[in-house]
């Protein structure tokens, strides 16, 4: 794809099968052995098929979980922040050498793995240095204390991308892949394009990172995160709802375009953020925003620590780069958007609310001001809060 950035290692990967290789493996399937995909997991291996994983062709094996943990890198150089693991229980770990069924949670057949290693989860290594804490109430720590004490690492081929497309988050006219978004990219005649990642609805703040971003660029993605978020946050269905009523009425359509990727969060701030750009560097994005606590969650990270984390990397490596903005809202005394880098902060000024006064706001169908978030956005945020 002349012209695009190139794809994080040098190649887009693919590890869908034809259609004459799924039903052969569809075929064999019921003799193999199985393995049951968390929802991280089975989103892991939607990313490794469709490439927004590049140059990841399975899941990881030892050498490259220990590099990434250690150096935030895979053992070919390349930079990578956070492991891909599929960890199993250790009584129902393969051979190595074994070709194992993988099957999605909702029990389609989603694809298979050769076993070239099989090894013991090292969640000592891997949880301080990737979330940077080791409290158990962390929502990403709490996924990998859940998860199996063996890994197995090896190339994968997937049969299906989308595994529900019958559900409320297949989105399938929106869940491009990186391949797709290269060609639509190309299509709209783009070349430099930046993207914005978001488990939230967009408010007035993220309107505002999005909206300078674009001055810069030949268009913006708005690539919300759709994949498994933990308990609390607002469903991706909701939230592609929320996006959709205000991308109609205030972005531009020849320079904006909304797809979704079907990625978990971990909630890792720093190191998701490096993860967070490759992936959309793989769906061919030369910039990505990094606003404040960007992938953070409670008080674990410092409001700029997912933007510092940048200045610790190999740009060349990188290749994406990342447009750090700082903490943004409305400012009453301004009457309008500002960051704390266009007009001095002063408390009380910022309207400010917390996600869970939001929530309390939104389920008592009290309408969030308009400094916070637009109407439209609360109209659909309240409906839902008060149906449930
Ligand atoms: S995230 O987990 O996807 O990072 P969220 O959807 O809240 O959470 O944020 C999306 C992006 O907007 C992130 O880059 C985040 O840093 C940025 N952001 C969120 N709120 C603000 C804000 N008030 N000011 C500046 N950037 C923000």
């Amino acid at each position: 794809m002349q012209g695009l950035i190139s794809a994080h290692g040098g190649t887009l990967v693919n590890r869908v099968v034809s259609s004459t290789e799924a039903q052969t493996i569809r075929d064999e399937a019921a003799n193999l052995p199985r393995i049951d995909l968390t929802p991280k997991q089975s989103c892991d291996l939607e990313l490794i098929a469709n490439g927004g994983y590049s140059p990841l062709t399975g899941f990881m094996g030892k050498d490259d979980f220990e590099s990434v943990c250690k150096h935030m890198k895979l053992t070919s150089g390349d930079v990578w922040a956070i492991p891909v693991l599929l960890s199993v229980s250790s009584d129902n770990a393969p051979k190595v050498g074994q070709k194992c069924a993988m099957y999605a949670p909702n029990g389609v057949l989603q694809g298979v793995i050769t076993a070239e290693e099989v090894y013991a989860h090292d969640k000592k290594l891997e949880i301080p240095n990737v979330f940077r804490t080791e409290d158990p109430e962390h929502p990403g720590v709490a996924k990998v204390l859940e998860e199996g004490d063996t890994c197995v690492g090896g190339p994968v081929e997937v049969l299906t991308l989308c595994v529900d497309p019958e559900g409320p988050e297949a989105f399938l006219d929106r869940r491009l892949t990186p391949a797709q978004t290269r060609a639509l990219f190309q299509e709209k005649g783009w070349k430099t394009i930046v993207a914005f990642q978001t488990r939230n609805p967009i408010h007035r703040a993220h309107e505002y990172v999005c909206k300078s971003a674009q001055e810069i660029c030949d268009g913006l993605l708005i690539h919300p995160l759709v994949g498994e978020t933990k308990p609390g946050d607002i469903p991706a269905d909701v939230r592609m709802d929320a996006i959709d009523v205000l991308v109609k009425d205030y972005y531009h359509p020849d320079h904006t375009a909304v797809t979704v990727l079907p990625a978990a969060m971990r909630y890792a701030g720093p190191r998701e953020a490096i993860h967070h750009a490759l992936m959309r560097k793989n769906y061919g994005c030369s910039h990505f925003i990094v606003g404040r606590d960007h992938a953070g969650v409670g008080d674990y990270y410092g409001t700029y620590d997912a933007q510092h984390i940048f200045d610790e990397l190999d740009a060349d490596n990188l290749g994406i780069q990342p447009l750090k903005f700082e903490h943004s809202g409305w400012s009453k005394k301004y009457g309008g958007m500002v960051s704390g880098k266009t007009f001095p902060w002063t408390k009380g000024d910022i309207v400010f609310l917390s996600g869970t006064k939001v929530r309390e706001m939104l389920a008592a169908g009290e309408q969030p001001p308009a400094e916070f978030t637009r109407p439209e956005v609360a109209q659909v945020l309240m409906k839902w809060a008060q149906s449930q």
